[in-house]
């Protein structure tokens, strides 16, 4: 019980981790919610006159078509340069500036298409695999062994698992032992994968 207990705490349950930052636009954990609120105070199209602050009334953030064409100079400004925010506000920290690289290195995607197109196993693999990529990485392919349907993690040595809708876990973090993270629909409930 102490370690399932455990177990939940790291992995996020109660909230208390936010997830990584996903390389894509779209998304409570997207790029615009994420990084380009913090310049949308200035750059966007819902802002006129005074309340811009100065910034070119043609670069904005708020909508993707926008973000997309200004997006390499973003990098430029926020990430190279470091003159974007400009003094006086508070500039982006560490994190999201290594996702507004990732998101350029990516092409500037607008959505994942994982979420949408693919399973619900998958689709918890793949939420877990980004939101802790320090328990699982690097990212795997699924397989299946009766009764398991399952991913393996060759860097972080563990498994995620899923049988008769029970989300399982082995690995360094469970002492090599199989340990029963729960019910699985309230796993793709947490992970968003509905
Ligand atoms: C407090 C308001 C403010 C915020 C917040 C802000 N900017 Fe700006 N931005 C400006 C102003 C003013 C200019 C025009 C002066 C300049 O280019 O330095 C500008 C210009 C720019 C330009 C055009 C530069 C060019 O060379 O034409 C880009 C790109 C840009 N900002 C990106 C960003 C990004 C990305 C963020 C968020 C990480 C951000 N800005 C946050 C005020 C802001």
């Amino acid at each position: 019980m102490k370690l399932l207990a455990a177990l939940l705490l790291i992995l996020g349950i109660n909230g208390q981790l936010q997830a990584a930052i996903d390389a894509v636009y779209d998304g409570d954990n997207g790029i615009r919610s994420r990084v380009l609120t913090v310049c949308m105070q200035c750059h966007s199209t819902t802002l006129a006159g005074g309340a811009r602050n100065g910034s070119p009334s043609f670069v904005n953030f708020n909508t993707y078509a926008d973000a997309v064409l200004w997006g390499d100079l973003a990098v430029t400004r926020a990430v190279i340069e470091g003159s974007m925010p400009p003094q006086g506000v508070q500039r982006l920290n560490a994190e999201q500036k290594a996702a507004l690289s990732a998101w350029q290195a990516a092409g500037f995607p607008e959505k994942s298409a994982t979420v949408s197109t693919q399973q619900q196993p998958d689709c918890l693999f793949n939420w877990a695999e980004t939101s802790f990529p320090n328990f699982f990485a690097p990212r795997a392919l699924s397989l299946s062994a009766d009764p398991y349907y399952y991913r393996y993690y060759s860097q972080t040595n563990a498994y995620l698992a899923i049988a008769s809708s029970r989300l399982y876990y082995l690995g360094p973090v469970s002492s090599g032992t199989v340990a029963d993270l729960g019910d699985v629909v309230t796993w793709y409930a947490t992970s968003g994968c509905k």
